[in-house]
């Protein structure tokens, strides 16, 4: 059932929920679900995460299903790329392009890419967990079991980030390329990128995406995209050796985002490996990469704003931008409370959540009060229901149940047109970028059944 609000006509929640599964079973290709029908055709690491907790509202082993056809591409170290790719070649950068085909870490039988994304899956794995709980016996006993197998596997993960990108004095969490942020054109990243240089030597190319959406000013410019590529060279042609990656990277930043997340993850798979009796030794180390990387994004906040920061390692400079990375303490804790509660109340103020022009009260990825804010540019303004989500959880988590469920019921309104954008202009609603796309559908069918 649809109703007319202003110019936008919105589905009630049962109509957007049976939409939202719509879209999920639409683009499953049977092991797994691809980010999006079109600009997306492939598996997307923390987009296979947060469909997963879509699906298990559907059907809990196809959602363990689909962890499995990511963990299934875990490399041999422990990481977990951002990209698996399926046999599908209308997606530029593929396979051929990222050259992992020789990496010696990467498992036979898979192509991926060879950089990674925000760790959000053991977040996924507690939110399958809790979903089957409220649901049945016999899907209580499937997803324990699946946890109880992918434990091992996800702890392997967490290793891998600590052991090769927890190294700097400011302890935060590195990444060697923007996309490895999720917040791929973020003004976040606009400092670090001047300082990349593609040679001349960098391989032509032409791109797909810019085909694929309505408008390709929704989408990062030519110049990022010799930057992006850039990089993936320079990767390449360290044979994707992590550490050398670290060493040699045009591009070396602390992330404060995947630092929290990875702070919130770290603590949510060591109580999981509580339930299910993992070995005491690993689940203590989950505590102490948690406890670093808490403080880590704590000691980041500006001295003056409280907001947190980024740090460019090859420049030493901290990065200040009005970006939703700015709240990522929130996430994990770790503040003293009166710092926390100013960065609370910014977050719910007129500069956020609470800018009197926005048509859904939660955080676009950029203030609409900065100089860097463009609604309509991906990373640079528009709203991210999978941010709210993340966010909304993590509140959830930490007792702060009214600000959980004005998120959950704000995302919901942000969403109600039914045609799952993969964001949305935040003053207008309107869906940019891909349509159909899966993690908006999966986080959007979770609220619906939240309630
Ligand atoms: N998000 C990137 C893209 O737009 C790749 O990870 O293709």
């Amino acid at each position: 059932m649809t109703t007319a609000a202003g110019n936008r006509t919105t589905h009630r929640a049962a109509s957007l929920a049976a939409r939202a599964a719509m879209v999920l079973r639409d683009n499953d290709t049977g092991t797994l679900v691809t980010a999006s029908p079109r600009l997306y055709p492939h598996m997307w690491s923390w987009d296979a995460a947060f469909i997963s907790i879509g699906l298990a509202h559907l059907d809990v082993g196809r959602a363990a299903a689909e962890l499995d056809t990511l963990l299934s591409a875990q490399w041999c170290d422990g990481m977990i790329p951002h990209i698996v790719f399926t046999g599908d070649d209308d997606y530029f950068p593929g396979p051929d392009r990222w050259g992992t085909d020789d990496a010696p870490q990467r498992p036979a039988g898979v192509r991926t890419s060879g950089i990674c994304q925000p760790p959000v899956h053991a977040i996924a794995l507690r939110r399958i967990v809790d979903t089957a709980r409220r649901t049945s016996g016999t899907d209580t006993r499937v997803a324990e079991d699946f946890a109880r197998r992918v434990w091992e596997p996800l702890h392997h993960w967490h290793r891998w980030i600590a052991r090769h990108r927890m190294s700097g004095d400011h302890g935060l969490v590195t990444i060697v390329h923007g996309w490895e942020s999720g917040m791929d054109n973020s003004p976040r990243w606009d400092v670090p990128y001047a300082g990349v240089r593609p040679g001349p030597d960098l391989p032509p190319y032409v791109r797909l995406d810019v085909l694929k959406v309505d408008d390709p000013g929704q989408r990062p410019s030519d110049d990022e995209y010799d930057r992006y590529l850039w990089l993936i060279e320079q990767m390449r042609r360290a044979d994707y050796n992590p550490d050398e990656i670290v060493e040699t990277s045009a591009f070396l930043v602390g992330d404060v985002f995947v630092t929290a997340v990875f702070a919130l993850a770290s603590e949510t798979l060591a109580d999981l490996g509580e339930e299910i009796g993992a070995p005491a030794t690993e689940i203590a180390e989950l505590r102490t990469w948690a406890e670093r990387t808490r403080a880590a994004a704590a000691r980041s906040c500006h001295p003056d704003t409280g907001m947190a920061r980024d740090f460019d390692v090859r420049t030493g400079t901290w990065l200040d931008t009005e970006s939703i990375a700015a709240f990522s303490p929130l996430l994990c804790g770790g503040l003293p409370a009166d710092t926390e509660q100013r960065l609370i109340d910014t977050l719910d103020g007129p500069s956020w959540s609470a800018h009197p022009d926005l048509l859904a009260a939660v955080p676009p990825s950029v203030s609409p009060r900065s100089e860097d804010f463009d609604p309509k540019l991906y990373w640079r303004g528009p709203q991210w229901p999978v941010v709210t989500w993340l966010f909304g959880w993590a509140f959830g988590r930490r007792g702060w149940e009214r600000h959980a469920s004005e998120f959950r019921a704000q995302g919901v309104h942000l969403a109600s047109d039914g045609s799952f954008g993969e964001y949305y202009e935040p003053f207008t609603a309107a869906p940019l970028g891909s349509a159909n796309q899966s993690w908006t559908a999966a986080v959007v069918l979770d609220w619906l059944c939240s309630v």
